[in-house]
């Protein structure tokens, strides 16, 4: 893992390549198999590989899903709010989790942020993907996790770049402008 992580990185342009159901039950397996909080398992998951829902899905929001444009599979991440107040991180987990996989199998990703987004002054990024992929209101939409072979595969950030004084020891320290 920590090898994956040292090469890790977003990315936001891919090729033509489809991927092969071989990996696709990877992908799935991975995120039947993610924690969550009491075991509420609520996270459900859309593969989207139809080129044209695509599209639409990029239109989410003004800026930041860019990805969706070259991708070749949209992973929607979702969960019935009401079945569990920790679907937030329960999705997040299987977004970080299904992102990890992919890189480990040759693919490159990106998160596409759906809760908290704006598609427009009228509509938020996540009514728009709920219209687009016939989702019903009381499922909540926390991501799109943009998917395919990398056109060009970043490179993972340098270890003298890791700011080292966000870790602490036994307490919170105390800073001059506190
Ligand atoms: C919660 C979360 C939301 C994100 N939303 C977006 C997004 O909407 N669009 C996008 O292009 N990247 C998005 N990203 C990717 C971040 O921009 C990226 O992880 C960050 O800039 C660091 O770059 P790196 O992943 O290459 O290390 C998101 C990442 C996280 C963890």
């Amino acid at each position: 893992m920590i090898d994956l992580l040292r090469k890790r990185r977003s990315v936001r342009k891919f090729t033509e390549q489809l991927i092969g159901d071989e990996i696709l039950e990877l992908l799935k397996e991975t995120l039947l198999r993610s924690p969550s909080s009491r075991n509420s398992q609520a996270c459900e998951f859309i593969f989207v590989d139809d080129k044209s829902s695509i599209e639409k899905l990029a239109q989410c929001k003004p800026s930041g899903a860019s990805a969706l444009n070259t991708a070749s599979l949209a992973v929607v991440i979702l969960a019935r709010e009401s079945q569990t107040v920790a679907w937030i991180e329960d999705c997040s987990i299987a977004s970080i989790l299904l992102q990890m996989t992919a890189q480990s199998l040759g693919l490159g990703s990106c998160w596409i942020q759906i809760r908290g987004r704006e598609h427009s002054e009228e509509k938020t990024s996540e009514t728009f993907v709920q219209e687009i992929l016939e989702i019903p209101e009381e499922y909540r939409v926390l991501s799109i996790i943009a998917m395919g072979y990398p056109q060009n595969a970043p490179s993972g950030r340098p270890f003298s770049e890791l700011d080292f004084n966000k870790i602490h020891l036994n307490i919170f320290p105390l800073r001059e402008t506190d």
